[in-house]
């Protein structure tokens, strides 16, 4: 196993049908988002995926940044899927990514809708997906994953509550080469069966620690609380209101409450 992250480390002997025939390390890069997306804009092949060593402007969902010194895994991924897969997408990503941390560090991890996957109830991996529109076809998806790996999420104040750390001081890069394989692998195995949506949308559900909480929802300029109903095969969310009332959720961020 390679011991340095690197395109040449990972691919030795990755095992997939689109994802990963090309990859991009960059040592440093203000996002990979941006690098994935200049590459898709020149014609990159799908599958082509962008990894850096570090971020030094790496963003998440609803304008927050996120962190990502070195020693942690900060990639994307280039595809162009057809319109009607764009729902399934977070759920392919979501269990690539609980699939591979359980592999490979043999933790449970569980989904918390919409993007994030928790272990111990502590955020370990943010998931962001910006997809580009032409017309009503996609142009590209870009699919982000961030996973926090060496991070001392106690050096930060904004998450030290709320996220977590696979490994507190990796040595070597032998695991973070191993994760994003499995990681990869994982990935391609989901997508290349993307038009088996309702085995993914089943798989997905399993996964999710979301509900039967009690949930906070922002969407937009609205707050929903609730109890978190069920999920739909669109991926939206079903709060159901102290007045009895139900309320679906398309977008948002979500707060489980205790
Ligand atoms: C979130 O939880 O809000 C999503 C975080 C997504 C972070 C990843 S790291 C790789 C890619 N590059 C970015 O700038 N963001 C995504």
């Amino acid at each position: 196993m390679a011991k340095e992250l690197s395109a040449a480390g990972i691919k030795q002997g990755l095992k997939t049908a689109i994802i990963g025939h090309k990859i991009i390390h960059l040592p440093s890069v203000t996002s990979t988002m941006d690098a994935a997306r200049a590459e898709a804009l020149k014609g990159a092949a799908e599958g082509t995926v962008i990894i850096a060593g570090e971020q030094t402007g790496g963003r998440g969902r609803l304008q927050r940044s996120w962190l990502t010194p070195k020693g942690n895994i900060a990639l994307s991924i280039i595809l162009y899927p057809d319109i009607a897969s764009l729902p399934y997408l977070i759920m392919v990503v979501s269990l690539a990514v609980v699939k591979s941390i359980e592999t490979v560090a043999g933790i449970k991890a569980h989904i918390k809708w919409p993007n994030d996957i928790l272990i111990d109830g502590k955020k370990v991996c943010g998931i962001l997906i910006e997809n580009n529109m032409r017309g009503n076809k996609v142009a590209c998806s870009i699919v982000g994953i961030g996973i926090n790996v060496g991070l001392n999420v106690k050096d930060y104040a904004e998450i030290a509550a709320t996220a977590t750390s696979l490994k507190s001081q990796p040595k070597d890069d032998v695991f973070r080469v191993k994760l994003v394989k499995e990681l990869l692998q994982a990935f391609d195995q989901l997508y290349v069966n993307l038009t088996d949506g309702k085995a993914i949308y089943a798989a997905w559900r399993e996964k999710l620690i979301t509900l039967g909480k009690p949930v906070k929802a922002v969407s937009g300029s609205q707050t929903i609380e609730g109890v978190a109903e069920a999920v739909d095969e669109s991926g939206a969310l079903a709060i159901r209101r102290a007045d009895g009332t139900v309320i679906s959720v398309v977008a948002g961020d979500v707060t489980l409450r205790e």
